[in-house]
């Protein structure tokens, strides 16, 4: 109703173009699952999870090695975080119903923010209600027209929207590679008043820790903010999970902004900025999507919470998840199966070389009992179609030999 009203009060012009684009988008996408059923593909996407996923999970009835979930150490299903969500709803409810600065704020959101801060030792960090809605709204609040932004050209859609939403002008530099970086700077720098360069902890379609010592001394040089998405590394990289800058051993404050996401390591929903106080103050009071969106859910924020004493308590579990990839990395390089630039992350690549054989490797693995998820064109070029498979800190050492037997068989018939 709300939609087709909206519809109806759009130019006739601009409302045929609306619906063009939707139906071009539409027929693209029939006869993408066209191509598939002819191909006798079951439709990899929208799978349909029975119980709790992390390591293990059920889908279609069938119980399976999951190696598609980002719930890296574990603790989304674990006992003591799902009852302080379940004891949080008892003495809030289940939303705060409102913008925190008005009348959505309560104890948890507090205590999350300075456990965040303490944990990525800053001096102070903002909660969201999305990962993907943070890196949009702090960034575009950030910059804007007579700023620039450096951003790497693999960086996530959510700091690639937050950029073009800014109105600053946009420079992509290569793949983690601070020296093509280092020559944008020179040239662009100088005409534009500040700089932001966005950069992720460790790279989703990779799994590769960014160049973090080499962005810091350039940041420096030429007096530019540096902004860190670490949904892929917080938790995961370094001897306590403390992320990127505890793997490089860096100090906190050589970074402008941490962004973190709380759906990964720390089993819950929404997203994060931890920094210096003057700048979070700032974020707290002006960012958009802060102040005129509602605050966590409580039990969302007992979630996050109670995940975060846990990874303090069981600092192991960063270490075992690594561990775990490790294994399939030095598996995945006896057969000699390109992995990428995967390292030191929780993230393996399986890079197959076309859409249709990542598609049918990953049905077949479904099959032999083992969930991983391929990435196809459009998402990379054809020839960087791969299976990216997600550890968690829960997968026995068995279970790693089992899937990478599981590949062996199944490229061998494919
Ligand atoms: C690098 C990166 N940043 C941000 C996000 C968004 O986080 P969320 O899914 O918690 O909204 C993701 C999601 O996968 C991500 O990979």
């Amino acid at each position: 109703m709300g939609s087709s009203s909206a519809a109806a009060r759009l130019p006739a012009a601009a409302d045929a173009s609306r619906r063009r684009d939707e139906f071009t988008a539409l027929r693209n996408l029939d006869a993408q699952k066209a191509w598939l059923v002819a191909r006798g593909i079951p439709n990899p996407y929208f799978p349909l999870h029975e119980g709790t996923a992390g390591a293990h999970t059920r889908i279609g009835g069938h119980d399976l090695i999951n190696f598609s979930s980002y719930n890296y150490l574990g603790l989304n299903g674990d006992p003591a975080v799902n009852d302080a969500a379940k004891a949080a709803i008892d003495v809030y409810g289940t939303t705060v119903s409102a913008s925190r600065i008005v009348s959505g704020e309560r104890p948890l959101h507090r205590e999350l923010e300075q456990q965040l801060a303490v944990f990525t030792g800053t001096e102070d960090a903002l909660t969201f209600v999305s990962g993907h809605g943070t890196n949009v709204t702090v960034i575009s609040d950030l910059v804007g027209p007579g700023d620039i932004v450096f951003h790497d050209a693999a960086i996530h859609n959510s700091a690639l929207l937050g950029a073009k939403l800014s109105g600053a002008k946009r420079v992509p530099f290569s793949h983690n590679k601070p020296e093509k970086l280092a020559g944008l700077l020179e040239r662009h720098r100088p005409a534009y008043r500040r700089a932001l360069i966005l950069v992720e902890g460790v790279y989703s379609m990779d799994g590769d820790p960014c160049d973090l010592p080499g962005f810091v001394a350039l940041k420096r040089q030429h007096e530019a903010w540096l902004m860190v998405d670490e949904a892929h590394s917080l938790g995961v990289l370094g001897a306590t999970g403390r992320g990127v800058r505890e793997h490089f051993g860096l100090a906190a404050d050589e970074v402008d902004l941490w962004m973190g996401t709380l759906s990964k390591a720390f089993a819950s929903c929404g997203g994060f900025v931890a920094g210096r106080h003057s700048l979070i103050e700032t974020l707290r009071y002006f960012t958009p999507g802060f102040m005129f969106s509602v605050g966590l859910p409580p039990p969302a924020a007992a979630r996050a919470l109670a995940a975060l004493y846990k990874l303090t308590a069981e600092p192991a579990r960063a270490r075992l998840v690594r561990a775990r990839a490790d294994l399939f990395r030095d598996l995945a390089r006896e057969h000699g199966w390109s992995i990428g630039l995967s390292r030191d992350s929780a993230i393996v690549p399986l890079i197959v070389g076309n859409s249709e054989k990542a598609l049918r490797l990953s049905a077949a693995l479904m099959a032999a009992g083992i969930n991983v998820q391929p990435i196809v064109y459009p998402g990379v070029a054809h020839r960087q179609a791969r299976l990216r498979f997600f550890f968690c800190c829960d997968h026995t050492e068995a279970e790693i030999r089992q899937a990478a037997s599981a590949v062996t068989d199944a490229l061998r018939q494919l």
